[in-house]
C-alpha cells in the first residue's frame, strides 16, 4: 500500500514544534525550545506567542529537511487545536490552515491531551504499543490525569487534578528553592543523589481518582520557609535531600491514584505520558508495577515525553486513516477536553 506522509505541528505552550511521519514512523522532529521564559520563572503566554511566529518557519523547514521530505510530496497537515495558550495555538493553527490551503491536502486537527497518549503507537524499535484496554496517566506542566483508554479515540477522564498540574507542582516547588524554570529535570536530577526520607510531606487527602498539588506546594514553602529562618544556608545545605524528599512525595501521590485506578477497573495495561513521564522516579516506580502488581507497563521514548510534534503526527496518521479532517474554519481551543 502506499506511503502516507504528513507534516504535523505543536504550538500549544512554549515549545514550537514540526515532525514528518511516514505512516506510524517519524522520520523527524524538530523542538525550538522557548529559553526566554527562563528569566521570568515561568511561560509568559505573549512572549510564547512572539517567539512561535519566529520559530514556525524554520523549524518546519528543518523538519522536511530532515525527513529528506518536499512539501509536494504530503498527504495532510496536522496540528494541535488545544488545549492550551489561545495565542499560541493561534500560530501553529493558522500556519497548518495555510499550509493545506496553499498545498491542496487535508487539515487535520488533534488534542493534545490525546496526542500524550496516542504517542506510544509510534513505531519505535524497542518500544511495543499498548493494548486495549489500557490506563493512561498523563503528567505535565498542565495536566494531571488518569485515563481509560478504549480504542484510538474512545478515551475517559476517570480522574484529574483539581487544582494544580504536577508539573506545576514540580516548577513552584524549584521556583522556592531558587532553581531555575523548568525545573523538574533539575530536582530529578538532584533527587537521585539524595535522602528520599530526609524530609517528610504530607500527602493530600483527595477523594477517588483526583489529584490536588496547591497544599502540597503551599507545605513546601511553608516549610523552606520554617528552616531557612532557622538556618540561612538550609537550601544549600540540604539542596538534594530536599529534592528527593519532594519528588519521593509526588511519585507517592501519583502511584497510589494509579494502583487504585487499576484495582478499580481492573486494568492492568498502564502508560503514562507528558513532561513528567521524563521524570525517572515515576518511571521506576511504574516498572516496578510489573512485578509488584502484575502490570504490562508503557513508557514513552524520552523524546515523546515533552511537548513535540512526533505525537501530533501519530494521531494525524490514524486520522488520516480514518478520513477525519477539519475544517478549514476550524477554531483553536485553549479549554479542549479529551
Ligand atoms: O508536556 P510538557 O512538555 O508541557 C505541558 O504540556 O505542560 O511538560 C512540561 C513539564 C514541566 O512542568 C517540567 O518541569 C516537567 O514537565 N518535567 C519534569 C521532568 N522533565 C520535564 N518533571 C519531573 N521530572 C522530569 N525529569
Ligand atoms: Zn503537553
Amino acid at each position: 500500500s502506499q506511503n502516507i506522509y504528513i507534516l504535523s505541528i505543536e504550538s500549544s505552550c512554549d515549545d514550537t514544534s514540526a515532525a514528518i511521519l511516514c505512516n506510524d514512523k517519524v522520520l523527524s522532529n524538530v523542538v525550538a525550545t522557548q529559553k526566554i521564559h527562563e528569566e521570568y520563572g515561568g511561560v509568559v503566554p505573549e512572549l510564547a506567542s512572539r517567539a512561535h511566529q519566529q520559530n514556525i518557519v524554520p523549524v518546519v523547514h528543518q523538519a522536511l529537511k530532515k525527513a529528506n521530505v518536499t512539501k509536494d510530496q504530503l498527504h495532510a497537515v496536522a496540528f494541535t487545536l488545544g488545549p492550551g495558550l489561545m495565542g499560541s495555538l493561534l500560530v501553529g493553527t493558522s500556519f497548518a490552515k495555510s499550509l493545506a490551503y496553499g498545498l491542496n491536502i487535508p487539515l487535520i486537527d488533534v488534542n493534545h491531551m490525546q496526542a500524550h497518549i496516542l504517542a506510544h503507537f509510534i513505531t519505535e524499535d524497542g518500544y511495543k504499543k499498548p493494548e486495549f484496554p489500557f490506563l493512561a496517566m498523563t503528567i505535565s506542566g498542565g495536566h494531571t490525569q488518569i485515563v481509560k483508554v478504549t480504542s484510538y479515540f474512545n478515551m475517559e477522564v476517570i480522574g484529574e487534578t483539581i487544582d494544580d498540574a504536577v508539573g506545576e507542582a514540580y516548577d513552584k516547588s524549584g521556583k522556592i528553592l531558587g532553581l531555575g524554570y523548568p525545573a523538574g529535570p533539575e530536582i530529578d536530577k538532584r533527587a537521585q543523589l539524595g535522602n528520599p526520607k530526609a524530609f517528610k510531606f504530607t500527602k493530600p487527602k483527595v477523594e477517588g481518582l483526583n489529584f490536588s498539588f496547591s497544599g502540597f506546594k503551599t507545605a513546601v514553602l511553608y516549610f523552606i520557609q520554617r528552616e531557612v529562618k532557622e538556618n540561612p544556608n538550609f537550601i544549600a545545605e540540604n539542596l538534594n535531600d530536599i529534592c528527593a524528599s519532594i519528588q519521593y512525595t509526588i511519585i507517592g501521590i501519583l502511584m497510589d491514584k494509579l494502583k487504585l485506578a487499576a484495582k478499580q477497573t481492573g486494568i492492568k495495561h498502564i502508560a503514562i505520558g507528558g513532561g513528567v513521564s521524563a521524570n525517572s522516579g515515576i518511571r521506576k516506580a511504574l516498572k516496578d508495577g510489573e512485578q509488584k502488581f502484575g502490570w504490562t507497563t508503557y513508557i514513552p521514548k524520552f523524546e515523546y515525553t515533552t511537548d513535540n510534534a512526533g505525537m501530533i503526527g501519530i494521531v494525524g496518521y490514524l486520522k488520516y486513516l480514518e478520513s477525519d479532517f477539519a475544517k478549514q474554519d476550524v477554531m483553536a481551543s485553549s479549554r479542549l477536553k479529551i
